[in-house]
């Protein structure tokens, strides 16, 4: 399993703490959670912090943006050293394959994100031009929420429509994730677990990303 802790939960106080066990632990990602306040109703933080953490950071960054218009912010995102995907939600633009375009352009994976209400089935077009898919299991916007148990499903559906089209495709879920709902994730088709207070709110953060990375 691969697996992206999510620097939401972390303490933004120690910032270069919590980079130090997370550099030194076996996690693959650092997964950003970039909010505008429209698109969900909450705010997390802005290219200041994103900036700021990339140098400290020896794992590609994963950039799960919950924003409205994230065309406008793929240039600035680009220049930002370390980033592996730009992960816009499906619901956020009316022209997903053009971005999914730009995307590629700038030399990205192309990566999509849906929210629990959108059904799966409409990825089935885009599925042949994506390597990255992330189902998310909770309302995005917050931290520390419930899974969403139909997450699970979703994946499976998904597993699916990528095996009938031959096209190998990345699922990463995003979301009320610990070991055990990671585990019914990992047995659905899942290949990237995200994880944000179950990782970074644990007493030994390392110690819950070795348990997700071992999740088969
Ligand atoms: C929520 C974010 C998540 C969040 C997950 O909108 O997209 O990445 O950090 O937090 P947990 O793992 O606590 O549900
Ligand atoms: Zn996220």
């Amino acid at each position: 399993m691969l697996v992206s802790p999510s620097l939401l939960s972390a303490d933004f106080g120690n910032l270069e703490r919590e980079m130090q066990w997370f550099n030194q632990s076996e996690a693959d990602f650092l997964h950003l959670d970039l909010m505008d306040g429209v698109f969900v109703p909450n705010l997390s933080f802005g290219f200041p912090v994103m900036e700021g953490v990339a140098p400290l950071c020896r794992k590609p960054l994963d950039v799960h943006l919950m924003v409205v218009n994230p065309e406008s912010y793929l240039d600035r995102v680009a220049k930002i050293p370390g980033v592996r995907y730009f992960n816009f939600h499906y619901e956020a633009t009316k022209n997903p394959v053009a971005l999914l375009q730009l995307v590629r352009q700038k030399g990205f994976p192309t990566a999509i994100t849906i929210s629990p209400d959108t059904p799966v089935d409409v990825l089935r077009p885009l599925v042949p031009l994506l390597d990255m898919v992330l189902i998310m299991s909770v309302y995005p916007g917050f931290g520390g929420q419930k899974f969403i148990p139909a997450a699970v499903q979703r994946v499976c559906r998904l597993r699916e429509m990528a095996d009938e089209a031959d096209h190998p495709l990345l699922i990463e879920v995003d979301g009320g994730v610990n070991e055990t709902t990671g585990k019914m994730l990992a047995e659905a088709g899942a290949d990237i677990l995200v994880a944000g207070s179950y990782v970074f709110r644990a007493e030994n953060p390392a110690e819950k990303v070795a348990l997700l990375k071992s999740l088969s």
